[in-house]
């Protein structure tokens, strides 16, 4: 038995059974590239599922993550800390957002989202409005609150209850939209891309109506940008793209790079939403995270990232499309920036159809039951893109059809 297989059979016993990973062990890493415990390379374009903004272990980043190690990880949120100071201040300069709150994966930014809205509307005597609209295929995250908002029944399987309020509509239907949201609604939150739900991005109708209909209608309106923020959609934040900035938004995956960071940025007229001991995280804003978070900025800036991101994504989607037309196995190709999603036709196999890439070198993962998703990470090269897609193409032509 080799140290990968051993590995395995442990994991398989001491590991809780919530997931179903690959049959590997991914041991190293090094810019889009990553190694298992038998030796083997793969070429990364799953980007770590978007947030591997800079790519495995960039060394920018490794260095701010010890450097900071050796100097304070972590003081309690009872005291200031320079860095989460100087990551807030970053943020808000990039953003239309005044103010931060960091914790530490996206469920608890969208949770902080949820408590912000419905305390803010109680603390101005409007205790009625506590209901959120969220959309179908939406995913929010998996925590009891960020779990209520996400659209997808698979995962409330045997969860129930979950909270109260919650009202689901299909995304991008603005007449849906403009029936839900009454007096009784605090916030309308969505994600511009729905990213797990299968890469289907938000119509310039649907954002700007949802401002509207949010404005006059005196509720929060809420973005989970926590797949297309920090620049995976050619911009830094997807919102960007349609000239409309919510009320407040959430952020996680990319913002760390890969250490595990959230946060919340919010616009100066909801900040008091969530006065002295409302919300709280132990680890939220620690040094060591945010260290991470300055580093993956400095990074982004120093190479360009943001336009990598343009330049490759668009790169990515017009030969995405050439494949797309000349396969019969795939149907259709949807996506902004790295954010990129292969839908594959009914007959095949996704999870089959994700099997042969891995073995055949290439790590990359599904959205939405049946879309290949490619995000890689930011700093990809066309080379790489090339290299991936040469696979891709050879795999999804021979792609096994469903049992
Ligand atoms: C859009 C979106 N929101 C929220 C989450 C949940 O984030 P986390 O797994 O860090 O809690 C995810 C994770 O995939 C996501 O894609």
């Amino acid at each position: 038995m080799t140290r990968q297989d051993d590995m395995l059979r442990t994991a398989k016993e001491v590991q809780l059974g919530n997931y179903a990973p690959a049959p590997f062990v991914l041991t190293h890493g090094h810019g889009r590239r990553v190694t298992d415990a038998a030796g083997r390379e793969y070429l990364d374009l799953s980007g770590g599922i978007s947030v591997l903004s800079v790519g495995h272990s960039h060394p920018t980043l490794a260095a701010a993550i010890a450097e900071q190690a050796g100097r304070l990880m972590h003081v309690s949120n009872v005291f200031y800390n320079d860095r989460a100071i100087e990551l807030a201040e970053a943020i808000c300069a990039r953003t239309p957002f005044d103010r931060v709150y960091f914790c530490n994966s996206g469920s608890e930014a969208n949770e902080s989202l949820l408590k912000l809205a419905r305390r803010y509307h109680h603390d101005r005597g409007e205790t009625k409005r506590t209901g959120f609209v969220s959309t179908f295929n939406s995913f929010h995250g998996r925590t009891m609150g960020s779990l209520s908002l996400t659209g997808q029944p698979k995962y409330h399987k045997g969860m129930a209850p979950l909270i109260e309020g919650v009202r689901f509509i299909d995304f991008n239907d603005l007449s849906a939209l403009d029936r839900a949201v009454t007096d009784e609604i605090a916030a309308v939150i969505f994600e511009p891309i729905q990213a797990e739900g299968g890469i289907i991005v938000a119509t310039a109708e649907f954002v700007e109506g949802a401002r509207r209909i949010c404005d006059e209608r005196g509720a929060l309106l809420l973005f989970d940008e926590i797949q297309t923020g920090y620049g995976r959609t050619g911009a830094f934040l997807a919102q960007e793209h349609y000239g409309i900035a919510p009320d407040a938004c959430s952020l996680a995956k990319g913002i760390g790079g890969g250490f595990p960071l959230g946060a919340m940025a919010v616009t100066e007229r909801f900040a008091g939403g969530l006065p002295p001991g409302s919300h709280a995280s132990t680890f939220g804003g620690n040094p060591l995270a945010c260290a991470a978070g300055l580093a993956v900025l400095r990074i982004i800036d120093e190479e360009g990232l943001i336009e990598n991101a343009r330049a490759q994504g668009e790169y990515l989607a017009a030969r995405l499309a050439e494949i797309d037309a000349r396969l019969s196995t795939t149907a259709g190709v949807r996506g902004l920036g790295l954010l990129q999603g292969l839908v594959l036709a009914d007959e095949i196999d996704p999870g089959a159809t994700i099997a042969a890439l891995h073995a055949a070198g290439l790590l990359l993962t599904l959205a939405g039951g049946d879309v290949i998703r490619i995000s890689p990470a930011l700093n990809v090269t066309r080379d790489e893109l090339d290299e991936g897609l040469s696979i891709l193409e050879r795999v999804v032509a021979e792609a096994p059809t469903k049992p």
